[in-house]
């Protein structure tokens, strides 16, 4: 077990490299199930969760080459032979989940256990197998298990109760082999999604709709493998713009998508920081005074559930009264009580948090519940009066790349002991 150690107060300066989203490659290495060819994954983050996933894919009979240095990942599919996959694995992360579209696709019959993930809500994936019986799939609920399979799967129209981004990326996996047209509505339409459709269209697939929430899908008859870049993460950026705000420092982020980071530059923005864009890079200034705002998680292009716990993190710093309301999972609030430990004044009403800022925050030992509660405690610690310990840092692993690496780079007094 490892822990951060954090001596708050430091001022930020120099700048910090971003890098590719987890949640692009994620699907991105599930999808390479598709071809059962050769593909290589460049600029791969360096993650627990791809390590995770990248182990399903070799328990399943598939060759991986990771190449930390390069950071790069050679995965060969072609070797795939079980249908089944060790619950272990899968309960590890939910986003093992993805690889049931990729299976039923090409070998028509895949079993799994429900899966795991950050505590964050109950996760149901109905939404997944409604996708999947509509291109006629059976779905068999057993003991835990989930089991799907079929002769042929064939296009069909599915709409999506709620865009949910795993149930639009399975289904959009499971579709691009099937024979015919699937049209998904309500479809999710978060950068990560059209980032997994261009790679398929990479490899020969036919998909269109891309960045809408109606995406179209011409079954094609097979998939080639491909070389392939994901897009920069905007969950790490935003986190990184934040932590200027929360030490009033101005520093550069490098490896920004502007489009796909607007919700979060909108909000930072009427709270009084400072954007300077230039192509991929940010001049980002947090020494203004900041006002206290609202704000409301909804699916993209709203405001990301994956940024709402650092953005509370920095409210309860500003003075006034701000309201956060978590719209899209139940039980988003856990790096509540931490932040508490520290001084926060946050209560809890239903799925809204009220937040009255104070001066200053304390050092506390304190735990990160899940990955993002994780970073906003890592960004409390950094405005915080003295030194905070964070436990259970494994959550944060899983999706941020040698964090204290980056943080020590730009200033931050971070050590990671064994405890
Ligand atoms: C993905 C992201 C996660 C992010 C979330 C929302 C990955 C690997 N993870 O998770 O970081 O927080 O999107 O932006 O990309 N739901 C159902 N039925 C389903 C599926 C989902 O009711 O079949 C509900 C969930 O309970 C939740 C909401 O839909 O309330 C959003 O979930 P979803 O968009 O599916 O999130 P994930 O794909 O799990």
């Amino acid at each position: 077990m490892e822990k951060f150690i954090i001596k708050g107060g430091s001022t930020l300066r120099g700048e910090v490299n971003i890098s590719a989203a987890k949640n692009a490659v994620l699907p991105i290495i599930a999808a390479t199930i598709l071809c059962g060819d050769k593909c290589i994954i460049k600029n791969c983050p360096m993650l627990l969760d791809v390590y995770v996933i990248t182990d399903v894919l070799k328990s399943l009979g598939a060759k991986i080459n990771i190449n930390k240095i390069n950071r790069e990942i050679a995965i060969d599919t072609s070797g795939i032979i079980d249908s089944e996959v060790s619950s272990d694995l899968v309960r590890k992360m939910r986003g093992s989940f993805l690889i049931m579209g990729p299976m039923i696709s090409r070998f028509g019959k895949f079993k799994t256990s429900f899966p795991g993930g950050c505590n964050i809500g109950t996760r149901p994936i109905d939404l997944h197998l409604k996708g999947f019986k509509a291109l006629g799939a059976e779905v068999k609920l057993n003991h835990g298990y989930v089991e799907v399979s079929t002769t042929k799967l064939i296009g069909s129209k599915i709409y999506l109760d709620f865009p949910s981004v795993g149930a639009t990326e399975n289904i959009m996996m499971s579709a691009v082999l099937a024979e015919g047209e699937t049209i998904i509505e309500n479809a999710a339409e978060e950068p990560e999604i059209g980032d997994l459709a261009e790679f398929l269209n990479q490899m020969g697939a036919k998909i269109t709709g891309i960045g809408t929430d109606t995406l179209k899908i011409v079954g094609v008859k097979n998939l080639n493998g491909i070389s392939y870049e994901p897009i920069y993460d905007r969950i790490e950026a935003g986190t990184f713009m934040i932590a200027a705000g929360i030490t009033k420092s101005k520093i550069k982020i490098n490896g920004i998508n502007k489009e796909h980071i607007r919700p979060v530059v909108a909000k930072l923005t009427e709270m009084g920081i400072g954007f300077e864009f230039k192509g991929q890079e940010l001049l980002i200034d947090g020494r203004n005074d900041l006002k206290p705002i609202d704000i409301k998680t909804m699916p993209y292009p709203g405001f990301p559930t994956d940024m709402q716990s650092q953005m509370m993190s920095l409210l309860s710093c500003v003075c006034g009264t701000s309201v956060i309301t978590e719209t899209i999972f139940e039980n988003r609030f856990m790096h509540v009580i931490e932040l508490k430990r520290m001084g926060a004044n946050i209560k809890i009403d239903g799925r809204s948090a009220v937040i009255e800022g104070i001066n200053k925050l304390n050092g506390a030992e304190v735990k990160a519940t899940d990955l993002r509660a994780g970073a906003a405690l890592i960004l409390a610690a950094l405005e915080a009066d003295g030194e905070t310990e964070i436990y259970d840092i494994h959550h944060i692993d899983r999706g941020y790349v040698e964090i204290e690496n980056k943080l020590q780079d730009i200033g931050v007094k971070i050590q990671r002991v064994k405890c």
